[in-house]
């Protein structure tokens, strides 16, 4: 699997922000934290809401429009981020 570009998915994220906060901590009680995330979760999240194995109102017109790339690089964005809502980590991962 190709990994994505943190910087790249960051660019991508505006409108995901609109609901899952743009530091990855949701702004609404419904709606999932992503900050820190695993990055192959968050993949394979992604592609079942757009392969339509996972259903959501919200979620699936969102996902419908990712390419791969764009998955892969807004998974790896939002498992850079800091799941106690501090934004993009700068240290290097650790798994
Ligand atoms: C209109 C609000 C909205 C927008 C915009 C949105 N999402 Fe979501 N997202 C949701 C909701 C609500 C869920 C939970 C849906 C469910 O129960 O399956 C969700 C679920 C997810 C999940 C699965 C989380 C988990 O814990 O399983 C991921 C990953 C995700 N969104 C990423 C994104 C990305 C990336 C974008 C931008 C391309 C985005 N979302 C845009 C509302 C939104």
């Amino acid at each position: 699997m190709a990994s994505g570009d943190p910087a790249k998915g960051e660019g991508k994220s505006a409108i995901c922000g609109q609901c899952h906060g743009k530091n990855g901590i949701s702004i609404v009680p419904i709606y999932p934290n992503l900050a820190g995330q695993k990055e192959q979760y968050l993949v394979l999240a992604l592609q079942a809401y757009r392969s339509g194995e996972r259903v959501n109102m919200a979620m699936t017109p969102h996902a419908r429009k990712l390419t791969d790339e764009d998955i892969a690089d807004l998974a790896a964005f939002y498992a850079s981020m800091d799941p106690s809502g501090g934004g993009i980590k700068h240290t290097s991962k650790t798994n």
